[in-house]
């Protein structure tokens, strides 16, 4: 596979490897002596939606192996406005050796990677954040070990996180448990799919149900980027969601927190779970650049 797009494009073997490959880089990396595996290598980041953990922490992977990023922003190349998809992919492929991409339409994104001739890596869509969740696994792995049979829990949307959790579940051997309001469910392709693939998943719209017994509970924005104007009634809907201490009493005794932020502070997190003893939110932001830094090296050979 010359991309990564989506987390169940590959073997757990696979997913093993990157993962594996970010623990080993990550102490050297903190001590400044990795080597420079990819001297002069050139990744486009392009950009149609703000970002700070994954802007910073590509452009800061790729320059750790000995590379150069380029920051793009949708409103220079107007990828399929400006030009076609496929032109902007030929194009950017004579240029650079990779292209990161964060945009909305996923289909956008799938139709860049079949065109470039160089790796294409998913910064996040409405539809999928596989690097986020690859991170998350390693910070889970972390702190609780290996994540096989651990129950985690997601406290909120059905969206690019809970469906890359889903690809996720469908590939590693945990436990997964979304808990949201009616309608707020995962996409139902990728719900069908994770059904085919056998993964050991739940949906509950009671957040205390679905928080018992969790090993790790995860948190993520009540309204997304491109969903501003849903604020006022998703605030609402999703108000029993929050993550409160009161809420995290039925999690298993040894839970870790994670957010992949931003976070709304007091909204879908209070200050005491995101500032409590459980909460491992600035590991899993630093290990953004770690998962990312193996998943760099790995499809940019
Ligand atoms: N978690 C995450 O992707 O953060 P940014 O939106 O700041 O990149
Ligand atoms: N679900 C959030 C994740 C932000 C990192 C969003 O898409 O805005």
């Amino acid at each position: 596979m010359k991309d990564f797009l989506r987390i169940n494009d590959f073997s757990l073997e696979e997913l093993r490897g990157i993962l594996a490959l970010a623990r080993e880089q990550k102490p050297a990396a903190r001590a400044h002596t990795l080597a420079h595996s990819h001297p002069n290598r050139q990744l486009a980041c392009v950009f149609a939606k703000p970002s700070l953990r994954t802007r910073v922490s590509f452009e800061i992977a790729i320059r750790q192996l000995g590379g150069n990023s380029l920051f793009i922003t949708d409103k220079e190349i107007g990828m399929g406005t400006r030009e076609s998809v496929k032109d902007v992919a030929k194009v950017l492929s004579r240029f650079v050796d990779g292209i990161m991409i964060r945009w909305f339409d996923q289909g956008e994104v799938d139709e860049l990677a079949e065109h470039a001739t160089v790796p294409v890596i998913n910064g996040l869509t409405d539809l999928l954040h596989p690097c986020q969740v690859m991170a998350d696994i390693m910070t889970v792995e972390e702190h609780l070990g290996s994540i096989d049979d651990k129950n985690v829990v997601m406290v909120g949307d059905g969206n690019n996180l809970a469906n890359s959790w889903l690809n996720a579940a469908s590939v590693f051997p945990f436990n997964f448990t979304l808990t949201c309001p009616a309608g707020y469910e995962p996409d139902e392709a990728i719900l069908a799919a994770a059904e085919a693939a056998g993964a050991s998943f739940r949906i509950t719209n009671d957040p205390a149900e679905g928080v018992d017994g969790a090993h790790v509970i995860y948190s993520d924005a009540f309204y997304s980027m491109g969903q501003e104007e849903e604020a006022v009634k998703r605030r609402q809907d999703f108000a029993p969601f929050r993550l409160t201490n009161d809420l995290l009493a039925g999690a298993d005794k040894d839970h870790i927190v994670l957010h992949c932020l931003p976070a709304h502070r007091g909204e879908e997190i209070t200050d005491e779970v995101i500032d409590g003893p459980h909460s491992v939110v600035y590991d899993e932001a630093e290990n953004r650049m770690h998962a990312q830094r193996a998943i760099i090296a790995t499809f940019m050979k």
